[in-house]
């Protein structure tokens, strides 16, 4: 037989939320509903919508190999960025700006362009498994640091450096958790990082995030050294299925990356509706508001209920629920409701529609009441 490298034998595969077709099929039900994946509930904007339209009245387009520079998409995405605000007043280029299909593929691509089997890459615990199955998938070596109070340990994530460390991954808000670092939280941590190591930092939420101490890293941190700035269209702007997301770094970083990308790695289609999704600002907002509302909703009633809940600043909330948690999954399920268990003694919940957090907390409530 075959036989992979030891290092992909070991590697425990990713288990993506149940699939509502699926779940249905197998219980012979109707009108489930899946918070499990993080994905906007109001689904794609509408201007991207229509983008994909009218891209499709000239199928001849989908006959020939999609855009690889990806040229119209990363001049829109400089443009938003500049106009945002670069730290310092630096100015960002397309060269600062990579593609992927899905934020996921820059993160397999850095860790390919980066790390060997005699690396080492340090990471929360728990934080997205994407990066520990990265770092395996190269045979490298994990050093998992675990979360204080939800929130990465940034002062032993520094320690855990040494002259072996290619990458540290930091998921700011992080999944599963929810909760992020503080601006003032990094002020150290970046003076104690050797020039020689990329700080990956996942901004997949960033939206969301409403703290006002809670850190970007492009306005607020840019120039201070090497980062490998990971965003997504598959969150607040509801492209998920398209797959398409951005990283943003110093042009050294994004030209290593691009040699090993995969030279049509982010279909047209998906290049199209996001830099549509990029303009429609009144979805991007009403994607937050209804977060914000549904956030609130779910706050109140865990706490009428006296769950235990971590409050976030993402668009799903982390549940320490403790021995009852697979039962608690598993009772949701039969009653056509999808979260995700995301340890033993945890799940996480997507926020969603009103009335699809309403379904949830009956639901749960319901089950709460007899385990
Ligand atoms: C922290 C984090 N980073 C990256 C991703 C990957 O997103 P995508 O590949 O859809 O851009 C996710 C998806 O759940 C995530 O939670």
């Amino acid at each position: 037989m075959v036989k992979p490298l030891s290092y992909v034998a070991g590697i425990s595969p990713y288990v993506p939320g149940k699939p509502l077709k699926e779940l249905e099929r197998e219980l012979g039900i109707s009108g489930s509903i899946k918070l499990a994946s993080n994905e906007n509930p109001l689904g794609p904007s509408p201007k991207a919508l229509a983008a994909i339209s009218e891209y499709l009245k000239d199928p001849s387009e989908l006959g020939r190999y999609p855009d690889a520079s990806g040229f119209y998409l990363k001049n829109a995405l400089c443009d938003r960025l500049n106009a945002y605000g670069v730290a310092g007043g630096a100015k960002l280029f397309p060269e600062n700006i990579i593609l992927g299909n899905g934020s996921n593929e820059l993160l397999t691509i850095a860790v390919r362009t980066f790390m060997t089997h005699k690396d080492e890459a340090v990471m929360g615990a728990p934080s997205f498994v994407v990066y520990s199955i990265s770092v395996n998938s190269v045979g490298g070596q994990m050093i998992q640091v675990p979360l204080v109070e939800y929130r990465h340990d940034l002062a032993k994530m520094a320690e855990s450096i040494n002259e072996n460390t290619k990458i540290v991954f930091i998921a700011n808000p992080n999944n599963p958790t929810g909760a992020a670092n503080e601006r003032r939280d990094f002020a150290e941590f970046l003076d104690n990082i050797p020039e020689s190591v990329l700080v990956v930092m996942d901004e997949a939420y960033y939206e969301y995030a409403f703290d006002p101490e809670y850190p970007q890293v492009v306005r607020d941190f840019w120039g201070k050294r090497e980062f490998l700035v990971l965003r997504t269209f598959s969150k607040a702007y509801g492209l998920a299925g398209l797959r398409i997301g951005y990283g943003i770094a110093s042009e050294g970083v994004i030209a290593e990356m691009n040699k090993i990308r995969e030279p049509f790695n982010t279909n047209a289609l998906a290049q199209y509706a996001a830099l549509h999704a990029l303009d429609d600002k009144d979805h991007l907002d009403r994607s937050i508001s209804v977060n914000a509302e549904g956030r609130d909703y779910l706050y109140k009633e865990f706490e009428s209920a006296g769950i235990n809940y971590v409050p976030t600043q993402a668009n799903f909330i982390y549940l320490p629920l403790g021995e009852d948690s697979k039962k608690a999954y598993d009772e949701l399920l039969k009653k056509g409701v999808i979260v995700r268990p995301v340890g033993p003694k945890e799940i996480r919940v997507t926020i969603g529609l009103p009335e699809e957090n309403r379904r949830f907390m009956d639901a749960f409530r319901d089950v709460f009441k007899k385990i």
